[in-house]
């Protein structure tokens, strides 16, 4: 028996491990586009910053592939030298440049102009198209409690099946053996049965489903007032990992006034169209969420021209300190030197926002006890004659918020 599994499953797992390797190969030009293309061009007719590449082997000045190969490389130096056709393009769109790839290697570059002759590829299957889907995270509350159910109807029918054909076998051979057929229990019988026989496996899924409860009923108990972890659906499926992930744009680009003063802030639509005016169409909703932009301000993006009948998004607060609490950014950003994500946690890779920090008194206290004040000037007049001070107080110490008064509670409360 054992031989046989190996003689048959060997060369399957070969030829697996074959095809794999072989596939993994032929993405590469596709994932380069990805990185480097995608967010301006489509491999259909369909427009972004830049033109759709369906057909471009045709329209491009002939051999194709050479001109590409340079165009590609460098755009402004084929410009530069004349070429009659890239400036007609750089014209048409409106003299917004492309970037340049001389980073890229002569084959990476080859691969890429495949990837554009290969044309569009088949439509991802859907599970990877879901709107906002996060990629492989753990079952949420919900969706475990579902899976749950769903198992346990699966294994009650499994049971039930089993039986049945347990019992056909049964029937089959006290047949044969002139014996009269096996007593029908019925399903819940059948479960019944089961159950008695499998005391273990039972006990187990009790203590299971107790554990379980217990952990509902104790985080729901340690949650009151603390929402760590709370991530609301938003109004639009906006994505932090696609802007400040992939796309690199800074924090402060969108929340302004992070480094300016007390409350960061969320960018108004108008901010979104520095942008969207051009990218009409994301890779994973399409033009679904980005449409809501256009909605809020009364936008037609054939026409180019803003209606009267804008509305805010009503984007859904994430992070909410009571009224009774004083919190400023600027004076942890810019006088306190710290950074975004020690308090946000990773923003850049995150789907959907999520409240990172638990936002409790302890938790400012603790900061303030342990950080110690940046004192390098930080261009900030008044800070800077503030630290200086403490300086000379403490000299030689190590000056942490806490001494610097971090603790007091008129300092955080009104
Ligand atoms: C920042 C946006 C942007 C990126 C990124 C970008 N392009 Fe472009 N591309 C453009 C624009 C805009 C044009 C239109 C010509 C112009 O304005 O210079 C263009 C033109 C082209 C053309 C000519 C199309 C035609 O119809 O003649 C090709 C081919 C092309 N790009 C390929 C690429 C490839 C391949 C990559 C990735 C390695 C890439 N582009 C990355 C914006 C971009
Ligand atoms: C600095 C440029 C820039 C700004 C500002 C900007 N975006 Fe985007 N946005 C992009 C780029 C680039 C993409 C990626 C397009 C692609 O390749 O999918 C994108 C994609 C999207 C998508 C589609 C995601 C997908 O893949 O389906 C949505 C929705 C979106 N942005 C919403 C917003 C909203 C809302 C704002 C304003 C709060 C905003 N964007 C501001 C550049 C920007
Ligand atoms: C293209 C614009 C854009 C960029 C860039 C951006 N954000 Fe945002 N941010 C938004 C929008 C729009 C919202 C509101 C919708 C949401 O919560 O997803 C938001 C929400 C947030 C929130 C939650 C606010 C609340 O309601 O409590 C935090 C925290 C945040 N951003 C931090 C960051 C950090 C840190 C970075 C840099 C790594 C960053 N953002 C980059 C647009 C942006
Ligand atoms: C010392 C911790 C800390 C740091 C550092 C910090 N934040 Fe915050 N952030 C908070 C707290 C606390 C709140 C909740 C404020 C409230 O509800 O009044 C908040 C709220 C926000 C909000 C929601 C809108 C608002 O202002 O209430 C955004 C957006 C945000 N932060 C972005 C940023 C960005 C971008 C940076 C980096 C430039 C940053 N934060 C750095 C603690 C911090
Ligand atoms: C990640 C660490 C960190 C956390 C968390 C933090 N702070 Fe701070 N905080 C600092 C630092 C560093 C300074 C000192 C700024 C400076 O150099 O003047 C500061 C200063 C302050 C000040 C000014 C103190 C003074 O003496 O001028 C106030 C008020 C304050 N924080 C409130 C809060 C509140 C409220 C929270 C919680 C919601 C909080 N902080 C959470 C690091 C933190
Ligand atoms: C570094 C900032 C900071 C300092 C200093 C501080 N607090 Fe607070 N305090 C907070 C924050 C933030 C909350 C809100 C916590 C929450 O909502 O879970 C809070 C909440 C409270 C509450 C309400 C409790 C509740 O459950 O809502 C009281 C009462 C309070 N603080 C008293 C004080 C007193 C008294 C002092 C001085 C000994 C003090 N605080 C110093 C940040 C501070």
């Amino acid at each position: 028996m054992h031989t046989k599994l190996t003689k048959v499953f060997f060369p399957l797992f070969f030829l697996f491990f074959l095809t794999f390797s072989f596939t993994a190969k032929a993405v590469d030009g596709e994932k380069l586009f990805k990185q480097n293309c995608s967010a301006c061009h489509k491999l259909d007719d369909k427009k972004l910053t830049g033109p759709g590449l369906k057909g471009v082997f045709d329209r491009v000045p002939q051999p194709a592939e050479e001109w590409l190969y340079k165009w590609i490389k460098n755009n402004e130096e084929l410009r530069k030298s004349g070429d009659a056709y890239a400036n007609k393009i750089f014209n048409d769109y409106g003299k917004v440049a492309m970037s340049s790839f001389t980073h890229l290697s002569d084959e990476e570059l080859k691969a890429i102009i495949a990837t554009i002759k290969a044309g569009p590829p088949s439509p991802p299957a859907p599970v990877a198209t879901a709107p906002g889907a996060e990629p492989a995270t753990a079952p949420k509350g919900n969706t475990m409690l579902y899976v749950l159910l769903g198992l346990t109807i699966l294994f009650l029918i499994l049971i039930n099946v089993l039986s049945g054909v347990k019992r056909s076998l049964q029937t089959l051979v006290n047949e044969k053996d002139g014996l009269p057929a096996p007593v029908e229990l019925g399903t819940w019988g059948e479960i019944k049965y089961w159950l008695g026989h499998n005391k273990g496996i039972v006990a187990l899924g009790v203590i299971i489903g107790f554990l379980w409860i217990s952990k509902i009923g104790w985080d729901a108990l340690m949650g009151i007032g603390v929402y760590q972890g709370y991530q609301p659906e938003q109004p639009i499926a906006f994505s932090h990992q696609i802007h400040a992930g992939q796309n690199g744009i800074n924090c402060v680009y969108c929340h302004s006034g992070a480094e300016k003063g007390k409350v960061a802030g969320i960018p108004s639509a108008n901010v979104c169209m520095n942008c969207h005016k051009a990218v009409q169409e994301g890779r994973i909703t399409g033009t679904k969420e980005i449409a809501k932009i256009y909605a809020a301000l009364d936008y037609d993006p054939n026409t180019g021209k803003y209606g009267s009948n804008q509305k805010p998004i009503q984007w859904v607060k994430v992070h909410n300190l009571p009224d009774h609490v004083y919190f400023n950014h600027s004076q942890h950003t810019i006088a306190g030197k710290q950074e975004c994500k020690t308090c946000h946690g990773a923003i850049d890779s995150m789907t959907v926002v999520k409240q990172h920090s638990p936002l409790t008194m302890v938790w400012c206290i603790e900061c303030h006890r342990t950080t110690e004040v940046q004192t390098a000037g930080n261009g900030n007049g008044y800070y800077d004659y503030i630290h200086a001070t403490y300086k000379d107080k403490f000299k030689g110490q190590k000056i942490t918020v806490e001494k610097m008064g971090g603790l007091e509670c008129a300092k955080c409360h009104y």
